[in-house]
């Protein structure tokens, strides 16, 4: 995978690991962009899968803005929302110990839709000092390290994502209604790299179609596990102020639960 650490159109891009994540710098989000400035932040998104921005400071109205360039902003019903902007989601997580925080397992967002919506942005308004890192996989590179003959094998699958997660304000009477399942390639091709990732996730896709979840199991830890490598990841660690910008299409991300004893509060826009 090729990395460039050049500045594009004024921005300073700055890789995080290897094979995975850049932080960009030299840019205000709070003020007007020009269209060549929003083309530098794409392409670093389509280049490294996910992107982070260090010491902003915007209104909910310059995110939605700022978040807006990258395409319609659909919220998650799931998740509660900032008052006054139901475009936005609030994550918050108290001081308690938690026994379960949205987003802590490996997953790609929306993979249960059949449209999933490709961007998730999130921004710290109030972070610990430590802990509540927020955690990456590139899963271009994960499909990139498996050998030729299994990824032969895998184009010729498709996985079933299910939604059975975060369902607690939904009865089981609702849930068996619109149950929330979708069917994905395996093996996707990013629409804009033409690069292929392995759409898989131990959060969402609980089988082969076409496979009973018996024979299905075996193959997808493996690739689960395969996936885990610490090469393929990133490991973001929060300030207030910053925003994480990831793409669904290209990584896993995985929320890390151990903030216990610090209040954390985080907007989240759902992108594409
Ligand atoms: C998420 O999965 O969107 C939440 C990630 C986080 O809170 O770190």
């Amino acid at each position: 995978m090729t990395i460039t650490t050049q500045p594009i159109q004024g921005l300073s891009v700055v890789p995080v690991t290897g094979m995975l994540g850049a932080e960009l710098s030299g840019v205000d989000l709070s003020q007007p962009l020009d269209q060549a400035t929003i083309k530098a932040i794409k392409d670093a998104l389509n280049q490294h899968g996910v992107i982070f921005f260090r010491d902003q400071d915007l209104t909910p109205e310059q995110y939605l803005e700022f978040g807006g360039h990258f395409g319609e902003i659909s919220v998650s019903k799931a998740l509660p929302t900032v008052a006054g902007h139901p475009l936005i989601n609030e994550l918050i997580r108290r001081p308690e110990a938690q026994p379960d925080v949205v987003g802590g397992v490996w997953h790609a967002d929306q993979t249960y839709r059949d449209e999933p919506t490709y961007g998730t942005m999130l921004y710290g308004l109030q972070v610990p000092e430590y802990g509540a890192d927020t955690a990456y996989i590139n899963m271009q590179a994960a499909y990139e390290y498996l050998s030729e003959g299994l990824k032969q094998t895998l184009e010729n699958l498709k996985g079933v994502h299910v939604h059975a997660r975060n369902q607690k304000n939904r009865t089981p009477e609702e849930i068996a209604a619109r149950p929330e399942v979708a069917v994905h390639p395996v093996v996707t091709t990013h629409p804009k790299t033409g690069r292929k990732a392995l759409y898989v996730s131990p959060g969402y896709t609980v089988r082969f179609d076409g496979w009973t979840e018996e024979e299905s199991t075996p193959l997808l830890n493996f690739l689960f596990q395969h996936a885990l490598r610490p090469e393929f990841g990133c490991r973001f660690r929060w300030r207030k102020g910053s925003i994480a910008f990831w793409d669904n299409r290209q990584v896993w991300h995985y929320a890390i639960n151990d903030s216990t004893g610090h209040l954390r509060v985080m907007h989240r826009l759902v992108i594409g």
